[in-house]
């Protein structure tokens, strides 16, 4: 049997090229987002690999058990998990609208931690010596600090790293690894999305390909938190030794 790898968020950027590493790592694909003609034109890419589709909006609730039942359905099991589907939105926390922001924590936080309940039961019990298997959530350098403008967006991944840093004590016995990859500013869809494109968060930004690379190696030597490029790990470091205060000025006047 081969090793599978779940992926969400596989229709574009950090996902997409998160994919095509696993795929060529030796493991079939399962890839999950909601634009079904841009994960038909992935599997086409990787020419014969083994991809199952299961297109699915996970702002959804109980989009996760949707996922885990058709896996299952399918017979697949899943030996690594990857949680990087996620979005951000830019505003004001009062005027953002507060079901925009809802769907935003059942994507970034809910998805998240039920996929990875539904999920680890059988990491834990997969059989490959040699093969990593385990789960990387996908974060970022905004789990570090608290961020105005974007302050929802913030607080998902400074959960998604707390939950990632927890587990990674509970499984410290097993051979599971949980990695958490904190990216900074990505060149992808992201800031579009998100209606940031005017801040100063887009003056330097890494190619998503480069921090898939850093992230896929992260993950294979079983670190724990992967934070692509010098400067973006050590604005990561900076923070800690700053009151949370100004870190949030910090935040608040890239944010603009
Ligand atoms: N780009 C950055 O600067 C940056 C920095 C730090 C962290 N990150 C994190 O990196 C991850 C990937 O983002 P990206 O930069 O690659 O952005 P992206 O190009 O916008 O990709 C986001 C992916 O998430 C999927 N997605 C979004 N909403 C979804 C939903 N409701 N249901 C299912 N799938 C959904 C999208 O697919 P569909 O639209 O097809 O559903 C897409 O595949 C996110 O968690 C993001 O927070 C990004």
């Amino acid at each position: 049997m081969k090793p599978t790898a779940l992926i969400t968020g596989a229709s574009g950027g950090i996902g997409y090229e998160l994919s095509h590493l696993f795929a060529k790592a030796g493991y079939n694909l399962i890839v999950i987002a909601r634009s079904k003609d841009k994960l038909n034109q992935l599997k086409e890419e990787l020419n014969g690999h083994p991809v199952t589709i299961i297109p699915q909006d996970l702002s959804e609730p109980g989009a996760a058990e949707v996922v885990y039942g058709k896996v299952k359905e399918l017979g697949l099991t899943v030996t690594v998990l990857i949680n990087n589907a996620g979005f951000g939105l830019n505003g004001m926390f009062a005027d953002l609208p507060l079901i925009d922001q809802q769907k935003m924590l059942q994507v970034n936080v809910n998805a998240l931690t039920e996929l990875t309940h539904l999920f680890l039961p059988e990491i834990k019990a997969a059989r490959f010596r040699s093969i990593p298997k385990g789960v990387m959530n996908v974060a970022s350098t905004a789990a570090f600090q608290p961020g105005p403008k974007m302050a929802v967006y913030y607080a998902s991944k400074a959960y998604a790293l707390s939950l990632s840093e927890a587990l990674v004590e509970e499984l410290k016995d097993t051979s599971v690894t949980i990695s958490t990859l904190c990216p900074g500013a990505t060149k992808t869809n992201f800031f579009k999305t998100a209606q940031a494109e005017h801040t100063k968060l887009v003056s330097n930004m890494m190619s998503p390909a480069s921090v898939a690379k850093t992230g896929f190696l992260g993950f294979v030597k079983g670190k724990r938190v992967i934070i692509p490029g010098t400067m973006n790990l050590g604005m990561a470091y900076a923070t800690k030794l700053i009151p949370r205060s100004l870190a949030a000025k910090l935040a608040n006047y890239v944010d603009s």
